[in-house]
């Protein structure tokens, strides 16, 4: 069953989505730029295993309330705030794109309960081209009607991008731009190798925006990781194939999270 709570941070409302377990462990899925928990849904209604499974919606992101001076220790704080006010102890960090930046990030700062990661779509570093930093703070439209190229396999059905771009819109652009602002200025390509909990790395093969070599540079450098590319998905790889994500997960927490 999911539902959806919120814990305060700063005095002000987070929203997440759970789906509860027996099981005291729990991953949390950690949305990239410009989106909400719903790119998760597959994952929290889905994904078979006795682990708790918890999609924050960031600060001024989806139902949580709107925060000035947004950072990537904000967003830190707020995934922490989460793990306290829920008594989480070991969690797995599931990011996306962004969210995987938060994820290391966190990870770094606060490696003592932190049991694995998965790195979806994600890299140590994430420059970000100049035109969507612009069409972000100018052209917001204009952005929205790149996504399908962008963030997509070029054959993923419609509907899928569609609904996506449409979930985006809410965002208000100036969030939307500082979430790549903060992906650009983002660099942990020299703490990788200092990374020593499991860790499962997931990129479609016909990513644009976090190409499959920022996946195999982590696999390169992370002692404990397993490298997953996914067939004719993009950026958006938890939404396009669900399932093989899914599927993917299952078996890393089986075989690398649950055994320890
Ligand atoms: N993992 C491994 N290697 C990485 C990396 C990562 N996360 N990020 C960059 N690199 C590598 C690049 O491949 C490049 O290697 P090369 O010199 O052997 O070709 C080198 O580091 C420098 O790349 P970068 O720091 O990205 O600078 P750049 O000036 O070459 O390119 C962009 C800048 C914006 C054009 C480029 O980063 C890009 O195309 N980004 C992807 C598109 C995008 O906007 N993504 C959004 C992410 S949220």
């Amino acid at each position: 069953m999911s539902i959806f709570p919120y814990f305060t941070y700063l005095n002000k409302k987070i929203y997440y989505k759970i789906n509860n377990s027996k099981n005291d462990g729990a991953i949390i899925f950690i949305h990239g730029s410009g989106e909400h928990s719903f790119v998760w849904k597959s994952q929290i209604n889905d994904l078979d295993i006795d682990f708790n499974l918890i999609a924050i919606d960031l600060p001024s992101h989806g139902k949580s309330d709107k925060y000035e001076n947004l950072s990537l220790e904000i967003y830190v704080e707020a995934v922490r705030q989460l793990v306290n006010a829920l008594e989480l102890k070991g969690v797995v960090l599931c990011g996306h794109s962004l969210g995987g930046a938060i994820a290391q990030q966190y990870y770094l700062k606060y490696r003592d309960n932190v049991i694995g990661l998965i790195l979806c779509s994600t890299g140590a570093k994430l420059r970000v081209l100049p035109v969507i930093l612009e069409n972000t703070l100018h052209n917001f439209d204009t952005f929205l009607n790149n996504i399908p190229v962008g963030a997509f396999y070029r054959k993923t059905k419609e509907k899928i991008k569609k609904s996506y771009i449409e979930e985006v819109s809410k965002i208000e652009p100036k969030v939307v731009h500082t979430d790549f602002k903060i992906c650009d200025n983002f660099d942990v390509i020299d703490n990788i190798g200092s990374i020593d909990v499991p860790c499962l790395i997931l990129v479609g093969d016909a990513d644009k925006l976090t190409p499959v070599k920022y996946a195999k540079f982590f696999k390169k450098n992370i002692e404990d990781s397993t490298l997953k590319i996914i067939e004719k998905a993009g950026h958006s790889v938890m939404i396009e194939k669900p399932n093989k994500v899914n599927n993917a997960i299952k078996s890393f927490i089986k075989n690398k999270i649950s055994d320890n």
